[in-house]
Order: C-alpha cells, then sequence, then structure tokens
C-alpha cells in the first residue's frame, strides 16, 4: 500500500471543482500539490486556502492544450517537490449540442455541431490529458518516482445525447488506462506507475449545483441514493485507488448507482 503523506501530486484544473476538492484531500493527508489551472485568480484563491489549511502547495497558470506548458508543470513538480506521485488531469470542459439538429416542421436538418465547438472539447479534455500525463510520465520515469495516473472519466463516456465531444473525449479516458498499463508492463514498469481513470456521475460542483432547480430534480430522479455524488467522495475513491497498487488499467463508476439504461 502506498501512503499519501509526503508524496506529491499534480492536478489540472485545481482551481475549482473536483480538482480543487482533491487537491485539499491531497493536503489533509499530509500530500503535496502542484496545481495547474488556466485561471490565475482560481488558483490564488486555491493556494491560500491550501496554506491557510498548512498544506504545501505551488501553482503555475497553465493551458493543457500548450505543450510547452504541460511540461513546465511537470518540471515545476520536479524542481519544486522532487517527485511526482499521483497525477490527476481534471482540467475539462463541456460544450453540449447536437451533433445535428432538425427543425421541427420539415425534419430538414437545420443545424449541425461546428468543427469549432467539437475540436475546443477534444483540445481541452483529450488532447490536454495526453500532454499533462506524457510530460508528468516522463518526469516520473526519469525521476524513478513510484505513484499513480488518475484520469477523469465521465458516466457521459456511455453516451449522452447533445454530447458527441464531451462523451467522445471521456470514452477515450476509459481505454487510456489499458494502453498505458500495457506498455509500461512491457517496458517494467507497471509495478511502479500505474493508470486508472475514475468516472463520476453527476458531481455537486459550483456549476452542478447552480443549475436551476428543475433541472437538478430531473438528474436526481434516476439516482437511487437520491442525491449528487459530492466532490469529496470523487477524491476520497482516488485517495483509496492511489493507496491499493493492486488496482491498474481499470475504470472505476462512482455515480450512486445511476440509472443508465432501464428505470427498473
Ligand atoms: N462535475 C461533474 O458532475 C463531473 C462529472 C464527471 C466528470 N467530471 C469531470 O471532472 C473534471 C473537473 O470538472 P469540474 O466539474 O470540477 O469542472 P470545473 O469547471 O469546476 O473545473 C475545471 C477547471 O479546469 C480549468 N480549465 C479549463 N480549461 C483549461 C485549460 N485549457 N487549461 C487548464 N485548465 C483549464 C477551469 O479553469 C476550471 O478551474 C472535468 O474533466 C469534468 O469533465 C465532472
Amino acid at each position: 500500500m502506498l501512503s499519501i503523506e509526503n508524496s506529491v501530486a499534480v492536478i489540472t484544473g485545481g482551481g475549482s471543482g473536483i480538482g480543487e476538492t482533491i487537491a485539499k484531500y491531497w493536503v489533509q493527508h499530509q500530500g503535496k500539490v502542484v496545481l495547474g489551472d488556466v485561471s490565475q485568480e482560481s488558483l490564488k484563491r486555491v493556494e491560500d486556502a491550501i496554506q491557510a489549511m498548512g498544506g504545501e502547495v505551488v501553482t503555475m497558470t497553465c493551458d493543457v492544450t500548450s505543450e510547452a506548458d504541460c511540461n513546465a508543470l511537470a518540471t515545476l513538480a520536479m524542481e519544486k517537490f522532487g517527485a511526482i506521485n499521483l497525477v490527476v488531469p481534471c482540467a475539462g470542459i463541456i460544450n453540449d449540442g447536437l451533433f445535428v439538429a432538425t427543425d421541427r416542421e420539415t425534419g430538414k436538418v437545420s443545424g449541425k455541431m461546428t468543427l469549432a465547438q467539437f475540436q475546443k472539447v477534444v483540445d481541452i479534455n483529450l488532447t490536454g490529458v495526453f500532454l499533462t500525463i506524457r510530460e508528468c510520465a516522463e518526469q516520473m520515469i526519469n525521476g524513478g518516482c513510484k505513484g499513480l495516473i488518475c484520469l477523469i472519466s465521465s458516466t457521459g463516456s456511455l453516451g449522452t445525447a447533445g454530447q458527441i465531444n464531451y462523451s467522445s473525449t471521456k470514452a477515450a479516458m476509459s481505454v487510456i488506462p489499458k494502453v498505458i498499463t500495457a506498455e509500461f508492463f512491457r517496458k517494467k514498469l507497471a509495478d511502479k506507475i500505474r493508470c486508472v481513470a475514475v468516472a463520476p456521475g453527476y458531481v455537486g460542483t459550483e456549476m452542478v449545483r447552480g443549475m436551476n432547480q428543475k433541472a437538478l430534480d430531473r438528474i436526481i430522479e434516476n439516482v437511487p441514493i437520491n442525491r449528487l455524488i459530492e466532490p469529496e467522495e470523487v477524491a476520497s475513491l482516488i485517495g483509496e485507488l492511489y493507496r491499493n497498487e493492486a488496482v491498474a488499467g481499470e475504470t472505476y463508476f462512482l455515480h450512486g448507482g445511476l440509472r443508465l439504461g432501464s428505470k427498473g
């Protein structure tokens, strides 16, 4: 079993939501955190909060779609703390829309998801994850670090209407751990650096809680535990996946029993 104490977590999207909660969880368990986010203001707020908790933190404003930024973030972790033990690429966006929209009266196509709308989500949610974990893995291997790369998938990975862009990127998060585990197995690295994904359902981040009550009620109607998943529950699962070294290559759903098929 690995211990979080003194271990170093690199978290992108660390300026809010799930990334912020994982960062706080990590320092509560005596780990150190390196946070990247496009929002400097959010990073400052989280940095101040973590320092007030007595935690060790370093932040860097970065855009995960930039190769140079991802390299700089991983390098910063090694320079500041000398190791990377957990990588959680949390930076992600949604930009929903129909693949093709049809007109109610004519039945003909009245709109299409634009290339820009599709690509923007792919750039951040997929290419950004690839760059983040590649740069961190390089530092982990060269630095002889032991730990976990934990991707953030979603129940959207199973296919959600209106999210062809988002669902496609989240489905990719389930296959990447298998590819990396297979490659690291060949190179005798799989016992040192493991890779998994967590796939949360509806998490009670500010954005989700800020939805109108009707939309929230419609979501919760389909969740057997009758509530949103708490961000702390996602952080706690990641902590356990980190500690338990038998865990590798798999995707772990955390959705309160969300009715994905029949309502039963
Ligand atoms: N909230 C949910 O219900 C839920 C469910 C399943 C999966 N997820 C996934 O969890 C992850 C975090 O989601 P969240 O709900 O905490 O969202 P959030 O919007 O609260 O946090 C995302 C963070 O990413 C940052 N970011 C956006 N683009 C960036 C970029 N190009 N470079 C660096 N940082 C960037 C934002 O500034 C923000 O701080 C996402 O990948 C999301 O898809 C969320």
